[in-house]
């Protein structure tokens, strides 16, 4: 099967995502033409030394000079900290402004590559390989790049392009189970925000995408990225009220992680998965939604094994602690948080007009 190209189409810097099973051990086919006979460094995720090792011995067979930069996995990387590190270490190395970065990880990795990359230099160049499903999905198209600090996660970036991402969805067959699942909530989404019959594809595929069926992978991952190239298009830097749509579940979900203290208890995944449930079932009590498209999303999502309420999300914090955490929201503008709602599958909206005291009277009644 051919490799499947999805152009982002930005106008000063459009740039492709190409989806093909098997693309790392072709990688050079790509990168060769952005190496411009200059050294690749390519930053890794500790946890992907084997895919690494696949990249590299890609590159070198092309006789493609690199050198990798092994970045400890975990959240703990996204911090000042890890981000002074790999500009030192990217600065002692040479790396020069027209160069190409290329991140090979999950979230993590292409974040703190993208930010790196967005200020080394006043701008680098980089390339996203993305190792799990939701940074295949979500995190690395459309150049949100940014690191944690004390006070809250992605509070400090950049928008920042990558100028190409390489999607092999081989990779997805180390990546552990649950993983796996956290990333299919990002592609559910998809579905719930404007595209009924991707859901249903989903209710139909999603069991055997996690179970490792490859064309079911592809087609999952072809119809995310077309949708969130689409997206970013539209509205780049989340000013035109379009790219606010894939925070569906978000605003529920980062009240549950920040209840969770951020940690392995609950993985980003999960929470949106939870928090989506939650907007599907807030929208029913607002009388906009049908009670049965909210059970419908609870039902796939306990099928798969996902959070689909406060109780499986494991939590049992107030409506009006979670409240306080959506208050701090990073999207919040003159104390008013957006939320994304639904009149039903496939037709979310950003509600403005949202009273975070009704929001805690749900969550206190919620199971
Ligand atoms: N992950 C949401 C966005 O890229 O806008």
């Amino acid at each position: 099967m051919s490799d499947i190209m999805v152009p982002v189409a930005l106008a000063d810097r459009p740039y492709d995502i190409i989806i093909g099973a098997g693309l790392l051990r072709r990688a050079a086919d790509y990168l060769g033409p952005l190496s411009k006979g200059r050294r690749l460094v390519i930053v890794a995720d500790a946890n992907v030394t084997v895919h690494l090792e696949h990249l590299q011995a890609a590159l070198d067979g092309a006789g493609i000079a690199n050198h990798a930069i092994i970045i400890p996995s975990g959240e703990a990387s996204k911090s000042w900290n890890g981000l002074a590190k790999l500009c030192d270490d990217l600065i002692a190395l040479g790396v020069e402004r027209s160069d190409h970065i290329v991140a090979l990880g999950g979230g993590v990795v292409g974040d703190l590559v993208g930010f790196a990359s967005a200020i080394l230099k006043r701008g680098c160049a980089f390339v996203q390989i993305p190792t799990t499903l939701l940074a295949d999905v979500d995190s690395s198209v459309g150049g949100k790049t940014a690191i944690n600090t004390r006070a809250g996660k992605n509070l400090i970036g950049q928008f920042h392009q990558p100028a190409l991402v390489l999607i092999d969805p081989e990779v997805l067959s180390t990546l552990p189970s649950r993983q796996m699942r956290a990333g299919y909530a990002e592609v559910i989404k998809y579905g719930l925000i404007d595209d009924a019959a991707f859901f249903d594809w989903c209710t139909q595929n999603g069991a055997q995408l996690l179970a490792g069926d490859s064309a079911a992978q592809v087609h999952a991952i072809h119809r995310s990225v077309r949708a969130k190239a689409a997206i970013v298009a539209a509205d780049e830097r989340e000013t035109r009220g379009v790219r606010a749509l894939l925070n569906l579940g978000h605003t529920f979900g980062h009240a549950l992680e920040a209840e969770a203290g951020f940690s392995d208890a609950l993985l980003h995944g999960e929470a949106v998965a939870a928090g989506m449930a939650l907007a599907f079932d807030y929208s029913v009590r607002r009388g906009i939604c049908p009670a049965a498209d909210a059970a419908q999303v609870r039902g796939h999502l306990a099928e798969i094994g996902l959070p689909h309420s406060l109780l499986s999300a494991g939590t049992k914090a107030s409506g009006a602690a979670l409240t306080a955490h959506m208050a701090h929201d990073k999207k919040a503008t003159g104390g008013r948080v957006p939320f994304i709602l639904a009149r039903g599958i496939g037709a979310s909206y950003v509600e403005a007009d949202v009273n975070l005291a009704d929001v805690a009277a749900f969550l206190d009644e919620a199971e």
